[in-house]
């Protein structure tokens, strides 16, 4: 693996240098993390070793590739030592809501711009990244970006036009199925149960079911269909969750984040 440089040392960055090193796809001495208060790539550095540059040049030095990984809104004020800085290098943003284009005109000099929505489940190899590249990558900038997202879990190429939809979908995912897992939680704690037994049992459950879902192929109303018999509980407990119409709350949920993506891609 090249060498490669992160903007921003926050939960992404850390993520993605983790994964990096667990799955032996970089050594600690080819990444190098920057921040602007310089405590959290120094936090980073200390955990992982990787090194924490003082300085945009120092962070730049002999990178082939520099992973912009801090808050959206700090692009209009990006440093200029980026612009001759990044000449000839790979640019590779996982910020939500930057297009190619915003990129492109942030790192002019690049030899090449991708855009990736990675997600939380990536803290742990878990995680699903989409991605989509300015102009057809190379094979072997095809295999930085692949290794890099494939630290995170599996990754997967999609054209720039589905971004705002694979944001309210895989980005914001894990956060509508934490919400779904607390009331599920609570759920059962007011079904009668202690909370530790609440919260093994809703965890065991999502997991167990999203693995059959994965390994078997079925369709979830196939899976869905196969525990509940006619007049039985799932039977009972579904016919409340279709009486409050969960289906139309879920896509109106989908649609709001994917509305909210779109809003912030407009924005400089
Ligand atoms: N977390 C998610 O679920 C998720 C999912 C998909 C995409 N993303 C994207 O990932 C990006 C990072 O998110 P995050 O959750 O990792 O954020 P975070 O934990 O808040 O980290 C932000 C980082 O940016 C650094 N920073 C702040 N101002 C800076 C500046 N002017 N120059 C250089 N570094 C600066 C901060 O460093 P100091 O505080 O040390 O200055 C910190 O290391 C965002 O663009 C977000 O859209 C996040």
């Amino acid at each position: 693996m090249s060498k490669i440089a992160f903007l921003g040392a926050g939960n992404m960055a850390s993520a993605m240098v983790q994964g990096l090193l667990a799955k032996q796809v970089a050594a600690a001495s080819d990444l190098t993390c920057y921040s602007a208060s310089g405590n959290s790539s120094q936090r980073l550095a200390a955990a992982t070793g990787i090194r924490a540059a003082g300085s945009i040049t120092e962070l730049l030095d002999g990178a082939n590739l520099l992973v912009v990984a801090f808050k959206p809104q700090l692009l209009a004020a990006l440093d200029t030592a980026f612009i001759a800085g990044t000449k000839g290098k790979l640019v590779l943003s996982v910020m939500s809501g930057k297009t190619l284009d915003r990129l492109q005109s942030a790192f002019p000099q690049a030899r090449n711009w991708v855009r990736a929505m990675p997600n939380t489940p990536g803290r742990i190899g878990a995680g699903i990244t989409s991605w989509c590249a300015q102009s057809p990558l190379s094979p072997v900038d095809r295999a930085i970006v692949t290794s890099l997202l494939g630290a995170l879990g599996r990754d997967l190429e999609l054209s720039e036009s589905a971004m705002d939809a694979i944001t309210a979908v895989s980005g914001s995912g894990p956060g509508y199925v934490f919400e779904f897992a607390a009331a599920f939680c609570a759920a059962a704690e007011a079904a009668g149960l202690a909370p530790e037994q609440a919260k093994t049992l809703v965890v065991e459950t999502l997991l167990g079911s999203a693995r059959l879902l994965a390994r078997t192929g079925e369709s979830p109303d196939t899976l869905r269909d196969q525990v509940t018999s006619p007049n039985g509980t799932t039977f009972a407990g579904l016919s409340v969750l279709r009486a409050a119409d969960f289906r139309a709350t879920l896509r109106q949920t989908v649609l709001a984040a994917r509305a909210r993506a779109t809003e912030l891609s407009q924005d400089a």
